[in-house]
């Protein structure tokens, strides 16, 4: 026993002496993220952790995952045991960890965040060298091929955005509100919350997510109130005759060339009440990880998304015609802008 402590305390101290100590030791600890986040991103796409609520034994989840290789499964089933994400007890699998449980609950940001993971954050930084060297207007499809988890990534904004919102509409009073490129609708439900006799128009790119956005109202028995367009903000046009007091632009603006931004501010004067206000949300580029991370994400798509900085945010605006009226960071943690602006006519 002594003999294999002692072989033991050599190996780390072998492993440890040749190279960079700490460094090593900080990327073991990174590799145990990564591995989480790897095995819940895929437990995610499998569709797998709902049923796992009540503990499954093997062959029912080989039957549920049409699986034809249980030597893997039950391999990548003893990374999640492994990680705490699973327990294992009388050769049945549950969800055990606090992640996984909110997963199998379905928790709708979690969920979107482990998924665009796989789909598409890994594939920026595996193809970088390529990307590198794309043409100007090549890039990757992400936004029109994972529409819906991308709408629903910046589901984990709500609850910093939605009192935001809920005190502009207090303080504007608009009659009808626009929410451009709404997404999953988050927020025109919460425009439709903070006043019962407000009307809310929404547009969306993405045909999809315009229509799950919609089954959602519909089902929460708020279409009288609601109605949801497929529209391109660059030449959508609101009804004939509708006017709105607010229009809000929450976490969209990067998804549009930096050389295109003022022009759609100006468009979006066009639709607003006199004395209407328009309300944008960004994430800004510098600041933190998640910021420099989501930039990375954005340059690498076709039609050269970008971050903004809060400045050129105020910058364009002002370029558009408008007066910025408020600018507030809303998140502690992050470099998340909320600014409402009027055109000055
Ligand atoms: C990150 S999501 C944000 C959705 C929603 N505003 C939110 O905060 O939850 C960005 C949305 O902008 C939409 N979008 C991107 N470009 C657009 C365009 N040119 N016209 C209309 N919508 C667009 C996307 O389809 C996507 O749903």
């Amino acid at each position: 026993m002594r003999r294999e402590v002692a072989g033991q305390a050599r190996g780390v101290w072998d492993s440890f002496r040749g190279g960079h100590a700490a460094a090593r030791a900080l990327a073991v600890a990174d590799s145990r993220s990564l591995v989480r986040s790897l095995f819940l991103a895929s437990a995610v796409r499998l569709e797998v952790l709902p049923a796992m609520r009540t503990p499954r034994p093997i062959a029912a989840l080989v039957d549920q995952l049409r699986c034809t290789r249980p030597d893997r499964l039950v391999a990548w089933l003893s990374v999640g045991v492994e990680l705490g994400e699973l327990g294992c007890r009388d050769d049945r699998y549950g969800v055990r960890g606090r992640r996984a449980r909110a997963l199998a609950d379905g928790d709708p940001v979690l969920h979107a965040h482990y998924r665009s993971m796989l789909d598409y954050q890994a594939g920026v930084y595996a193809d970088l060298a390529t990307l590198l060297r794309d043409g100007p207007d090549e890039g990757r499809p992400d936004l029109r091929e994972h529409a819906s988890v991308i709408a629903q990534v910046s589901l984990a904004a709500a609850p910093f955005v939605v009192p935001f919102l809920a005190r502009v509409v207090g303080e504007v009073s608009p009659t009808a509100a626009l929410d451009a490129g709404c997404g999953t609708g988050v927020y025109v439900r919460a425009l439709l919350d903070a006043d019962p006799s407000l009307e809310v128009d929404g547009v969306d790119v993405a045909p999809d997510v315009v229509a799950d956005a919609r089954a959602g109202l519909a089902r929460d028995g708020l279409s009288g109130r609601a109605q949801l367009f497929v529209g391109d903000l660059r030449d959508w046009s609101a009804p004939a005759g509708r006017r709105y007091g607010l229009v809000t632009l929450l976490n969209d603006i990067y998804y549009f060339r930096e050389s295109e931004r003022a022009a759609l501010y100006e468009r979006l004067a066009t639709m607003l009440d006199a004395g209407g206000e328009l309300v944008l949300v960004t994430m800004a580029r510098t600041g933190s990880i998640a910021a420099a991370h989501l930039h990375l994400m954005l340059r690498c798509q076709a039609g050269a998304a970008s971050l903004p900085d809060a400045a050129d945010v105020v910058a364009d605006l002002v370029h558009a015609g408008y007066a910025v009226v408020e600018q507030q960071a809303l998140v502690p943690t992050e470099p998340f802008v909320g600014v409402r602006a009027r055109p000055a006519r």
